[in-house]
């Protein structure tokens, strides 16, 4: 593959978990490593769609960072950047939010399926439109590549119809990106009920310690019936389970289940917990020695965020002049 502009990124709505780090995280640093060049935005304008308490901001961007560094993120190769900090993304944003009718975002499902998760029907003109905030992430980077989740591919393609609408209007621009979807099948909770989620309390995070990561996967729900058998219609708590089981020791499916014949929840539980532990453990002491070095991570994040507002500088003044909002004969 030719080498790509990459942008994706986070919420910081606290620390990573088993379900990021196998659906996105690891698949960024692969794309790191193979020469592409990635941007990470740490999307704190998104923090606010479905809560306007900030205390913990701080906190949980230093978590982000510390859960991206530990795994990989190499801030020689990538670009990891707040998002409130970069100004030409409000400024397209503002642009942008002129090109999406009303009723197109109201369309997009993420959000509907967002407002009746969180918001409780009750919906933000920011939580309506952020999805016009993130076309701005995108497009102000010229990504090529846009790695997601599923849930995200609305974003994508709201992102697609802005760069065209505005192309159209102002002349070529913007850069139509793709979404780059992630292979891996997405980890359940351990609830088995919804997708592994930050805000359910149904995660193991890359950042629980030993006990924690045994105490939640103890109590992990699991089915009825004694067998450990991946059946996703029949058995879909132990199924998951065994998915991750196989994710973090590298065995087959069909190994494990031969492996727990005749043996009980227990022990597979524990064993599935000594697994994941023997994978994490690594990387745990190496976040452990990277959050004590207060000054190396202010200046990840000062040089990212100051390239960051290079990158998108020289893009939001191309749009500007596109649209002739340059006003050449004023200022110069
Ligand atoms: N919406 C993404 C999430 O909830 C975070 C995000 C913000 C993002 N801006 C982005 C992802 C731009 C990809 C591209 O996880």
């Amino acid at each position: 593959m030719a080498k790509k502009r990459i942008l994706t990124g986070d919420r910081p709505t606290g620390p990573l978990h088993l379900g990021h780090l196998v659906g996105s995280l690891q698949n960024r640093v692969a794309l790191q490593n193979e020469g592409n060049e990635v941007f990470i935005i740490i999307s704190d304008f998104q923090y606010l769609t479905d809560r306007l308490e900030t205390t913990d901001i701080e906190q949980n961007t230093t978590a982000l960072l510390l859960d991206y560094l530990a795994w990989g993120i190499d801030p020689k190769k990538s670009t990891i950047f707040i998002q409130s900090h970069v100004p030409a993304l409000a400024e397209l944003f503002v642009y942008f939010s002129m090109l999406v009718s009303v009723s197109r975002a109201q369309q997009n499902p993420t959000v509907k399926e967002e407002v009746r998760a969180t918001a409780k029907g009750k919906m933000s003109l920011g939580m309506l439109s952020f999805p016009v905030s993130q076309a701005a992430d995108i497009l102000a980077f010229d990504a090529d590549l846009v790695p997601v989740g599923e849930d995200q591919l609305p974003h994508v393609e709201q992102t697609r119809e802005i760069a065209r609408t505005f192309n159209n209007l102002y002349g070529e621009t913007f850069r139509e990106p793709k979404a780059l979807l992630s292979k891996m099948p997405r980890l359940m909770g351990l609830d088995a009920k919804q997708k592994m989620s930050k805000s359910r309390g149904n995660a193991v995070f890359l950042s629980d310690s030993k006990d924690v990561v045994l105490k939640k996967i103890q109590s992990a729900v699991t089915d009825s019936g004694k067998d450990i058998v991946y059946d996703l219609e029949k058995k879909p708590a132990v199924s998951n389970l065994l998915m991750m089981y196989h994710l973090f020791s590298g065995k087959e499916i069909a190994d494990i289940e031969k492996m727990y014949e005749g043996k009980g929840y227990a022990e597979f539980k524990s064993d599935l917990a000594e697994t994941v532990n023997a994978y994490l453990d690594p990387i745990r002491a190496r976040r452990a020695e990277l959050a004590k070095d207060t000054a190396y991570l202010s200046s990840v994040l000062t040089e990212g965020t100051e390239r960051a507002v290079e990158v998108s500088e020289k893009v939001l003044r191309r749009a500007r002049t596109a649209m002739r909002y340059d006003y050449p004969s004023l200022f110069h």
